[in-house]
């Protein structure tokens, strides 16, 4: 309530966000400049919608479905809210031109919304930047005490990059075509406009090829695209204001072309589609001239589906292993002067992006692509570091960030909220290097998604990176973004997105029992391990054909539990705790403490369960040594240092990883622990990486 009096208070002076410590109104991502106004505007059923000026069809639908969400936001019907002439209408939107009908890179996204307690004008260059405006509208809808209800405001708002991309990874695992709608439906509420679909891999070949069919038939498990569901998805997402760029990664992660078509290989083969992840030997033999033919015919084919400018060929992770075992392309490298396998990709690369170009597109690749004597209107996304991107944008090349945006990392929203496309070495570019870094984008990479978990992996952390890559570089108080984060992600659950609804279901099936208040008590505080270490510490090397269906895949990659319980105990810990705040401490350790009791009937019960007994121990164990420590605390005596010794055994136990877990609140007991012994405590376990 203070920080909304205060901006009240301060509602004369324009202001830009980022001068904000908290943000007052539940945007993400937050505009470029909002200036708070007086009272508010009732949504009731009078709310009326009109479009003055163009009357640009994909805007008319956009309003459509702007009704529809607002809808189911606030629970109205049909006959209420509704589309009226602009003499009448609550909010009057104004687009002064359409978009060109195949969505371009750069296009004007700016917006104006101002809103008042009697109506409202959203007013923009084109179509995209009103639809950007009626999603802000809908965040902005609260529920008060009186009705729903907009704060008056002023937003004018515009992208700080013109490339914000959430890559989802269809080749490992299948994601049908509704899984992909409604994580376009997530994307445009939080102002993502390119869907990068990763369509090939070594686990499967997801596109119809009429060309080419054995690519699909014989290297997908029958899971795969049409070319009509392909434009059908395409469609969607430009209404949505998403452009879509493919990728058909090459030469490497291709075992699934060759499975049809085993000459394009370098070796004979036969081959077979991958089941296992990884790094493999399989690549596109470059010395052989109908590996080329092959490529333009199929660039061909797919530059003709795919509308996007933009065409991306992958580029990534060759070993080489092929090219050093096949005596023809050692004996062409030879010939050619070609030194190493980089130069011998070097030279793939180079004749790929004269097709790619031929066919009237622009080529994108991994960072491995980066080599001067490609031409400079190339893409170059950075994986592996930020470094490329700042070669790459010295070297003259346009380029994207995704490293620190790898949302299969299991990484905090913290944590890819702190990088930044110009952060790092982008810091010291030029101002005309820095335009050429074009935006990043969130990756979603498919070893370990289902159709049923996909989206808990994806939401609700990626609106925290598409505010990374919207708002002004100055916005960055971590407190105000999981607030707004969280408030975004139950906005998306009206979006139809399951990132919150599957979670309970695929709890009850672990459970075999709708009793899974013990289990949801565990899962609430852990998370699955980090970074690629789930494979290293799985019994058996995991394959594609693995169930999904275990707690690692259905807790949530961050626990904001385990974060809202370490920020309890900071309060604590500096004193700042009243009754209240220790009794809520203490009834939360003592939850800890009961719950494997209540949980091993259910894990007597399920096969499913078995695995997650030791991690459900450690949590009773930290619950029990966190009352311990309370109760030393509120003493004022210090606790015993053979116990805290012994206490901080049973939490680096803890801190195992147990099932593929990691339990998120043994760093926090240990600051108790610490403190009750009158030991230092460090910094709050939520504080950076972990
Ligand atoms: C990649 O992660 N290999 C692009």
């Amino acid at each position: 309530m203070r920080t909304i009096f205060i901006l009240l208070m301060l509602c004369s002076v324009p202001m830009p966000m980022a001068a904000q410590p908290q943000a007052a109104v539940n945007l993400m991502p937050i505009p470029t400049n909002l200036r708070m106004g007086t009272g508010r505007l009732a949504i009731d059923p009078s709310f009326s919608v009109a479009i003055s000026a163009n009357s640009d069809p994909r805007l008319q639908r956009a309003v459509e479905r702007f009704l529809n969400d607002l809808r189911r936001q606030t629970g109205m019907l049909p006959v209420n809210v509704r589309v009226t002439d602009a003499s009448k209408a609550t909010l009057v939107i104004r687009a002064e031109h359409a978009n060109k009908e195949v969505l371009a890179l750069g296009e004007d996204e700016s917006y104006s919304l101002d809103v008042t307690s009697s109506s409202a004008k959203l007013e923009a260059p084109t179509t995209l930047g009103a639809l950007h405006g009626l999603q802000t509208f809908l965040q902005l809808v609260a529920t008060t005490t009186d009705g729903f209800a907009v704060p008056a405001l002023s937003i004018q708002d515009k992208p700080r990059f013109p490339w914000r991309g959430l890559l989802i990874d269809v080749g490992r695992h299948f994601i049908p075509l509704d899984v992909l709608k409604r994580n376009l439906d997530g994307m445009a509420a939080v102002k993502l406009n390119v869907l990068h679909w990763h369509l090939s891999e070594n686990q499967g070949f997801r596109v119809e090829s009429k060309k080419f069919p054995k690519l699909h038939e014989m290297g997908s498990d029958g899971l795969f695209y049409t070319q009509d569901e392909i434009r059908d998805l395409i469609a969607y997402a430009q209404e949505r204001g998403i452009r879509v760029m493919p990728e058909f990664d090459m030469p490497g992660h291709s075992t699934a072309w060759f499975v049809g078509y085993p000459e394009l290989a370098s070796a004979p083969g036969p081959y077979q589609i991958e089941r296992k992840w990884g790094v493999f030997d399989p690549a596109m033999d470059p010395t052989q001239e109908r590996t080329y033919k092959f490529l333009d015919d199929f660039i061909g084919e797919m530059a003709g589906l795919f509308p996007d400018q933009y065409f991306h060929i992958g580029g990534d992770e060759v070993n080489g292993k092929q090219w050093e075992a096949n005596p023809k392309i050692q004996e062409f490298k030879r010939s050619h002067g070609i030194k190493n396998n980089e130069d011998l990709q070097a030279y793939f690369n180079k004749r790929v992006q004269e097709i790619v170009s031929k066919h009237g597109k622009t080529m994108v690749g991994w960072d491995e692509i980066l080599r001067p004597d490609l031409p400079k209107n190339i893409v170059v996304q950075s994986w592996r570091g930020q470094e490329s991107l700042a070669a790459a944008a010295k070297q003259g090349y346009r380029g994207l960030l995704s490293h620190g945006y790898y949302v299969d990392l299991m990484w905090s929203a913290e944590r890819h909220y702190s990088f930044d496309p110009l952060g790092g070495p982008g810091a010291n570019l030029t101002p005309e290097e820095k335009q050429r870094v074009l935006g990043g984008e969130a990756c979603m990479w498919g070893e370990y998604v289902s159709p049923e978990n996909i989206d808990s992996r994806i939401w609700p952390r990626t609106a925290a990176i598409a505010e990374r890559l919207w708002s002004p570089q100055e916005v960055r108080d971590v407190n105000s973004m999981y607030q707004r984060m969280e408030k975004v992600s139950r906005k998306l659950d009206w979006l139809g997105l399951t990132h919150n609804s599957g979670y309970a279901p695929m709890l009850r099936r672990m459970a075999g029992s709708d009793n899974i208040s013990a289990l949801r008590a565990l899962a609430d505080v852990v998370e699955p391990v980090k970074d690629y270490s789930r494979g290293e510490l799985a019994a058996a090397e995991p394959t594609s054909a693995d169930p999904l269906n275990r707690l690692v895949d259905a807790a949530r990659p961050e626990s904001l539990a385990a974060r809202k319980f370490a920020g309890q105990v900071d309060q604590l810990l500096s004193g700042k705790a009243d009754a209240d705040a220790k009794a809520q401490i203490r009834s939360l350790l003592i939850l800890w403490r009961d719950n494997q009791a209540k949980l091993q009937p259910l894990a007597d019960q399920s096969f499913l369960l078995k695995e997650v007994v030791p991690i459900s121990r450690d949590l009773s164990s930290l619950g029990s040594a966190g009352l311990s420590a309370m109760d030393y605390l509120e003493s004022g005596q210090h606790a015993p240092a053979d116990w805290a010794t012994e206490q901080r055994g049973l939490v680096e136990e803890a801190k195992k990883p147990k099932a593929q877990l990691l339990l998120m609140i043994a760093p926090s007991i240990q600051r108790l622990i610490q403190a009750s012994a009158g030991q230092a405590t460090g910094s709050s376990s939520n504080q950076g990486d972990r």
